[in-house]
């Protein structure tokens, strides 16, 4: 009986110890979430879509139009696109974090999500990654460490 109990609380601690990491992404067309559901499987990780309350059209990712949606955010560095649901990061210590580049960096929503989450963030390490039509994810993790350097970031990942 005794066995027993120590073997299902060793079973009970080892699902714990898994399910402390989690991806969280944006992906306003799919590849980014592409990216992310193989990075969830490599970790054994909780997966997370961050989602706006107002999906992005077609139009709204134009980056060729000065008024789309995406431009204008991308031009506010004080932009938060609000986010449909909130994520409970409490159980994880270690969140990959992802999003497509936009014009060199992450999408103002990815600020949205971390200003959302900024006081339990503090405790977690965080790696961005992200996926781009060619642009490197480095410009974006300096972007982040600058912005939250309070933030336990890590080197990012560029995932194709
Ligand atoms: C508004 C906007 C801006 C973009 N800016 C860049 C950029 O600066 N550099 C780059 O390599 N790709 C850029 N891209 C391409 C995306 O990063 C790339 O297609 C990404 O994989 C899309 O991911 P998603 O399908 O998860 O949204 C941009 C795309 C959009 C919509």
């Amino acid at each position: 009986m005794k066995k027993l109990l120590i073997l299902m609380l060793a079973a009970m601690m080892g699902t714990a110890v898994e399910a402390k990491t989690l991806v969280a992404y944006f992906s306003a067309t799919g590849t980014t979430r592409f990216a992310a559901k193989q990075l969830a499987k490599q970790h054994n990780a909780d997966l997370w879509a961050i989602e706006p309350a107002e999906p992005y059209t077609a139009a709204d990712l134009d980056w060729r139009d000065k008024q789309s949606r995406s431009s204008r955010e991308m031009a506010d560095p004080e932009e938060r696109p609000t986010i449909r649901q909130c994520t409970n990061i409490m159980p994880y210590d270690t969140i990959y974090l992802g999003f497509p580049i936009w014009w060199g960096i992450c999408p103002r929503i990815i600020n949205s999500w971390v200003d959302n989450n900024l006081e339990q963030l503090k405790d977690k390490t965080l790696i961005p990654f992200a996926t781009s039509g060619g642009s490197g994810v480095e410009e974006a993790v300096e972007y982040l460490r600058k912005t939250y350097p309070q933030l336990k970031w890590q080197d990012g990942i560029l995932m194709r």
